[in-house]
């Protein structure tokens, strides 16, 4: 068993940094909307600010907050930036930060990579205050529920009438049980959602797979859409304004489906209705089969493994 003292400082606090390169990308996208307040909930050593610095965006916006726990990373980012005024470096938990602010601070646009840690690895009282974000919103709490829900919940929770979020986050958001209560509450509360999906691990040095998660909010509801790169020169051609979306279902259920076009989905729910066919559960169970649990000889990194464990207790 592994124990949280045998754990890395790196992964008990969820520290996996964007590369420049996706940062740019994603701040690239906003470039040229009306954008007058920022927050970076987590920055760890402030990429997020250096891509807006990149395209000459912070002396255009208004303020940027950005939130770190640990007090060495927050200090960098401070020093880094002290010439402008309008960027206010915290070096707090987001989890205490949100409990200050809501209610009185809203953001145009919400960046980042939130902290991807286990319910395991959480102090109490941040297992107190994630769950209590997500039970007064309608969500179940439960130990299988990592960091970075809470901190989607908290931000969504904290943007402006037509405000925009665009996070780095596990691609376990599709599918996960553990997730399910999160994407009812995303469809609740957004507009418009797209997830850029990548053929190619973005991240160089993990196993992660990793999406993009881009939400908007507004008056008129306009759906998802799911966008596959090979890797991140598909940037280059992406046009946020553009349509493209498929009607957003307000379920639980996975959003693996929004993977097939409109075509194809008709397809399905032709066959689905054809009498011919049957249901494979009315024939047996799917379930997982035994598990070695020999990751060293399949070469699973501790990264992989501990996601197919909860997918596998999902
Ligand atoms: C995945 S890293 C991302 C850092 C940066 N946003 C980036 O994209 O490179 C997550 C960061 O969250 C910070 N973090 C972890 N728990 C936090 C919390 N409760 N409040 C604020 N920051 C936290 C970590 O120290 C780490 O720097």
């Amino acid at each position: 068993m592994r124990l949280k003292k045998d754990s890395s400082e790196q992964k008990l606090r969820g520290a996996y940094y964007t590369p420049l390169q996706l940062a740019d990308a994603m701040v690239e996208l906003f470039a040229s909307q009306n954008i007058s307040t920022v927050l970076e909930p987590s920055c760890g050593d402030g990429v997020f600010l250096d891509a807006l610095q990149n395209l000459n965006l912070l002396n255009k916006v208004d303020k940027l907050t950005a939130v770190e726990i640990e007090p060495d990373e927050a200090d960098k980012v401070r020093d880094r930036y002290s010439e402008f005024e309008q960027i206010e470096v915290c070096t707090e938990d987001f989890f205490d930060f949100y409990n200050r602010v809501l209610g009185k601070e809203q953001y145009d646009l919400i960046l980042g990579n939130p902290p991807y840690i286990r319910y395991q690895y959480l102090k109490e009282s941040q297992r107190e205050m994630q769950s209590q974000i997500l039970t007064s919103h309608g969500m179940k709490a439960n130990k299988l529920i990592n960091a970075w829900v809470a901190f989607i919940v908290a931000c969504v929770q904290l943007l402006s009438e037509k405000g925009k979020i665009a996070f780095v986050i596990p691609a376990e958001i599709l599918q996960v049980a553990y997730a399910e209560d999160l994407r009812l509450y995303l469809a609740n509360n957004l507009a418009k959602i797209t997830l850029i999906t990548f053929e190619q691990l973005v991240f160089p040095d993990i196993e992660q797979e990793v999406v993009v998660f881009i939400g908007e909010k507004g008056e008129e509801e306009k759906g998802i859409r799911i966008i596959e790169m090979n890797n991140l020169s598909g940037f280059a051609q992406l046009d946020l304004s553009q349509n493209g979306f498929q009607k957003l279902q307000h379920v639980k259920e996975k959003w693996t489906k929004y993977f097939v076009n409109a075509e194809e989905m008709s397809l399905i729910q032709e066959l689905r209705a054809d009498k011919r066919f049957a249901q494979f559960s009315e024939y047996g169970i799917i379930n997982v089969g035994i598990t070695t649990g020999n990751n060293g000889y399949f070469s699973i990194t501790e990264e992989t493994s501990e996601q197919y464990q909860l997918s596998e207790v999902t």
